[in-house]
C-alpha cells in the first residue's frame, strides 16, 4: 500500500480520538492563507490586501477569543465559516469556500455535548484559528 492513500485515514482516526481536538491542523493555515488571508491578512488581524477595498473592515480573527470571554469560540466560528459557503456574505471570494465542507467528516462537540459529524477542513480551519488567538 502506498502512503499517501494513509494519510487521509491517519488523519481522520487522529480527529476521532474522544475528547482531544484535531491537531495539529494538517491543512487549517494552508486554507486560511489560501481562502482567507486576503481579507483578514496572513496574521489573520484583518489587514489582508483586500481589506481597503471592503466595505466593512475584516475582523481581526486574533482576538476571537477575548472578545468571547477567553474561550476560542469554535462553534460560532465555523457557523460563519459554514454561513460564507452558503452565500451568507456577498462576495466573489466566497463561493470557493464549499469545498471546505466536503470530504470526509468528524464527530464534533460544538458545545451542546452532541458529536456532531462536521466536515473535516471546516474543523482544520477553525483549530488553526485557535492556535492564532492572542
Ligand atoms: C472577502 C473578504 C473576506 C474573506 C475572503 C473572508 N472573510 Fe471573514 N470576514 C470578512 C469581513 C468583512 C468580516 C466582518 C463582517 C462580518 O462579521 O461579516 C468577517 C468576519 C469574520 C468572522 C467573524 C469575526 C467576529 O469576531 O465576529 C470570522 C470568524 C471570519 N470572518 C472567518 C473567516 C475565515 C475562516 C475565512 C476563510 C475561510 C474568511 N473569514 C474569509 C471578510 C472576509
Amino acid at each position: 500500500m502506498r502512503a499517501p492513500h494513509l494519510l487521509p485515514a491517519l488523519l481522520i482516526l487522529a480527529a476521532c480520538v474522544p475528547g482531544q481536538a484535531p491537531t495539529p491542523p494538517s491543512s487549517g493555515k494552508a486554507d486560511f492563507t489560501e481562502l482567507c488571508a486576503p481579507c483578514h491578512g496572513g496574521s489573520a488581524k484583518g489587514d489582508g490586501e483586500l481589506a481597503k477595498t471592503l466595505a466593512h473592515p475584516p475582523a481581526d480573527l486574533k482576538g476571537l477569543s477575548s472578545r468571547h470571554g477567553g474561550v476560542f469560540p469554535m462553534a460560532y466560528v465555523m457557523s460563519k465559516i459554514w454561513g460564507y459557503s452558503h452565500g451568507e456574505a456577498p462576495s466573489a471570494l466566497m463561493p470557493k469556500f464549499a469545498p471546505l465542507m466536503e470530504g470526509p467528516t468528524v464527530l464534533v462537540d460544538t458545545g451542546d455535548g452532541i458529536m456532531t459529524p462536521t466536515p473535516l477542513r471546516l474543523v482544520e480551519i477553525a483549530a488553526y484559528l485557535e492556535t492564532v488567538q492572542e
